[in-house]
């Protein structure tokens, strides 16, 4: 692949993303104003993702939105596959999609494809993985998530529910579809070929427990597994099941610059849960990658670039819920009146804050688990 070159799969993100392009690459909606407000009516405000187009795409969330509104409602589903430790950038989801179960009241489906990075990292072992799915599970138990109605499915300890609905999944894609829709060749293992269809399993999981198929799904993601289920919602009509909606978001940058996507595997791109106050500030100040000028004086004349700079987008991301609050950073920075070393120190404050609490419940979540595991 040349350099600079975009590439989003789900197990690639590389280069710097047009979101425009890939909308239509992909064939998804944008969300726009009319939906925002739709969905607005039955939520009341709009979470700060909405609101700045971090979830920006989505399928068929206006059918979902009908079949709510006929009193038909839907579940959540979304994921986790444990191949390290989990980093700012995995949380913006999970925040959004608690949002959701919260505003709708509706029941979360949680996948930790203990298969999945084992199959497609060579170097990772099962036993590895087993660690951090369970690492990985505190995290997301740590986000607030109601017990009673959230299930996590781990692939291979709920295989007794996951691989039936899987291999039906299985039976009706080709070689060549997955081939085609991944970018695979020949050198594949027969684990990876099979993957997708575990992970469509958990859209049939309600519908089979509740013998109705009819149930609608919605699947908020990061918009590099989207390929996964434009596979496999040609399958679920055949066998009885609505597509499920989807809703997209971007990624969050890593610290070294706005392309690509954060990865735990690598100290300079990304904050981890489990940080303490002072790697924050340490990797914040060495690495976050900033949209300020070279010298002082020439930052106070001409100001600095808050769409570039990492600082603001993390704010923007998750850490500046105040939409005033941050359009006057935004202001600030850019004429100059803020500095980058002020601009990373308020970052690091709002994400040192978050981690305390973070991690003390992260610490209670060890208790935790049995309660949210699918029974
Ligand atoms: N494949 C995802 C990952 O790499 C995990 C996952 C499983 C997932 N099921 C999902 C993500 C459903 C979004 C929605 O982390």
């Amino acid at each position: 692949m040349k350099k600079n070159e975009v590439n989003v799969t789900p197990w690639e993100v590389s280069g710097e993303i047009d979101y425009d392009k890939l909308i239509k690459k992909f064939g998804v909606s944008k969300i726009d104003d009319k939906l925002l407000n739709r969905i607005k009516k039955h939520t009341k405000d709009l979470h700060l993702m909405l609101r700045r187009n971090i979830f920006f795409a989505h399928r068929d969330l206006n059918w979902l939105l009908d079949e709510y509104e006929k009193g038909n409602k839907f579940f959540l589903y979304t994921g986790r596959s444990p191949s390290g430790p989990i980093h700012l950038g995995h949380l913006g989801t999970w925040i959004f999609t608690k949002w959701l179960q919260d505003k709708f009241d509706v029941e979360l489906y949680f996948q930790f494809p203990d298969d999945e990075k084992f199959l497609f990292k060579k170097n990772l072992s099962y036993e590895e993985v087993q660690k951090y799915t369970y690492e990985n599970m505190l995290d997301v138990i740590a986000l607030g998530f109601d017990p009673k109605k959230t299930h996590f499915l781990i692939n291979t300890k709920h295989a007794n529910i996951l691989y039936p609905e899987a291999i039906k999944v299985a039976k009706k894609i080709t070689y060549s579809v997955v081939k085609a829709a991944f970018g695979f060749n020949d050198s594949k293992n027969i684990g990876e070929i099979f993957y997708t269809s575990m992970q469509a399993a958990p859209v049939m999981v309600p519908g089979t427990l509740k013998n109705n198929k009819k149930i609608p799904c919605l699947i908020p993601l990061a918009v590099d597994q989207d390929p996964h289920f434009r596979v496999a919602r040609d399958v679920y009509p055949k066998l009885g099941y609505p597509k499920p909606a989807i809703i997209h978001s971007v990624f969050m940058p890593p610290l070294t610059g706005i392309s690509g996507k954060m990865s735990s595997s690598n100290e300079s791109k990304a904050i981890l849960t489990t940080d303490s106050p002072k790697e924050v500030e340490m990797k914040i100040k060495k690495y976050a990658f900033s949209g300020g000028k070279d010298t002082l004086e020439e930052h106070r004349k001409k100001g600095g670039n808050p769409d570039i700079d990492i600082s603001f987008q993390y704010l923007k991301f998750l850490f500046e819920p105040d939409d005033k609050k941050l359009q006057k950073i935004y202001d600030d920075y850019k004429s100059g009146k803020l500095l980058s070393s002020e601009l990373k120190q308020i970052l690091i404050e709002k994400i040192n804050s978050f981690l305390k609490e973070h991690q003390k419940k992260r610490e209670l979540a060890k208790k935790q688990i049995d309660n949210f595991l699918f029974k």
